[in-house]
């Protein structure tokens, strides 16, 4: 399969990590299709990234017409039909294999059979999505981080099948969008979760061992290690759900016991406290 031009993206899912990724495509030029699956939720995640363009606005980071032009690039969507002229499509939906499945086995028929398919996951097997499909040489990971429009770095994950075309189109679509891509194996966690999974959970243990508070700990790693936030900050603002998804599905296939998400996290799953998206996490926000 030789990969095509990229001039049209597909974003499946505008949650806060792929509103992120729209915004990345049309600051960058591409026409981008974003589906969510209520209008409601399209509304907001549009609303969201005209607020962040209009504060580079704000800052002289772009202009009036940059903003606008970039926003006139974006097309939402509830039909999946309409990614039909894709060139690539990014799925950022739930973090559950299942619902991934059926999307990629969906998407393989509507998208031209050279469209590059990516998905965002964190901690799911690239190749397991990939075998969803009947053509796996075009499927790749793109692991954007939280906030995706801030963190430099995008993973360009390759499944046991994906083709060279393919992982060369997604490399090149992260350069373009303006971020230092690197290419990685799909392994549990590739190469950012792998480590950081593990060091956060250590993290937040040491909030029972050492009986320190999430101030302090957050104090201690910013001001003692030079981390930009501390850990209960991040794991708020990664989603503390997401965070112990993530814990679960590396404990699972490595079996070391620092991959696993310590009780007290679990608990605070259990009870809601999500952290940012739901108001309430280590730290409570309007
Ligand atoms: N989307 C788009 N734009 C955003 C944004 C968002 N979510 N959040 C902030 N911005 C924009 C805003 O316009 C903001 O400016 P204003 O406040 O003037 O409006 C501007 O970016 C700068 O924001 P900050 O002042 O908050 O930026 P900062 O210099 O303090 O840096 C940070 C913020 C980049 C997030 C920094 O604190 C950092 O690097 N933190 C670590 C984050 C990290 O480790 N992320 C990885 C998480 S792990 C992960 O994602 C993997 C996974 O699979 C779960």
């Amino acid at each position: 399969m030789a990969a095509p031009e990229i001039r049209r993206v597909g974003v499946v899912g505008l949650g806060a990590m792929g509103a992120g990724i729209a915004q990345l495509a049309i600051q960058a030029g591409y026409e981008t299709v974003g589906r969510e699956v209520t209008d409601e939720l399209g509304t907001k995640a549009n609303d969201r990234i005209a607020h962040f363009l209009q504060r580079k606005v704000d800052k002289e980071q772009m202009t009036t017409a940059e903003r606008e032009s970039a926003l006139a690039a974006l097309t939402l969507t509830t039909e999946l039909a309409d990614l039909v002229d894709c060139d690539l499509v990014i799925e950022a939906i739930v973090e559950d294999l299942g619902p991934k499945l059926e999307l990629f086995a969906e998407l393989e028929r509507i998208v031209r059979p050279d469209a590059v398919l990516a998905t965002n996951t964190s901690a799911l097997s690239v190749t397991e999505i990939a075998a969803a499909t009947s053509s796996p040489e075009r499927v790749v990971g793109m692991h954007f981080f939280n906030p995706a429009p801030l963190m430099p770095l995008v993973e360009i994950v390759r499944a046991e099948l994906s083709s060279d075309d393919a992982m060369d189109a997604a490399f090149a679509v992260g350069e373009r969008m303006g971020k230092r891509p690197i290419r990685c194996h799909d392994t549990p966690g590739f190469v950012v979760n792998r480590v950081l999974i593990p060091l956060l959970n250590d993290c937040l243990r040491v909030l029972d061992e050492a009986r320190v508070s999430p101030e302090d700990l957050d104090t201690a790693m910013t001001a003692g290690a030079g981390w930009p936030m501390g850990p209960c900050t991040l794991v708020d603002l990664v989603g503390i759900d997401v965070h112990v998804h993530a814990s679960e599905a590396l404990y699972e296939k490595l079996r070391e016991p620092r991959m696993a998400p310590p009780p007290r996290i679990v608990a605070m799953k259990n009870a809601g406290l999500l952290g940012r998206k739901s108001g309430r996490g280590f730290y409570t926000y309007d």
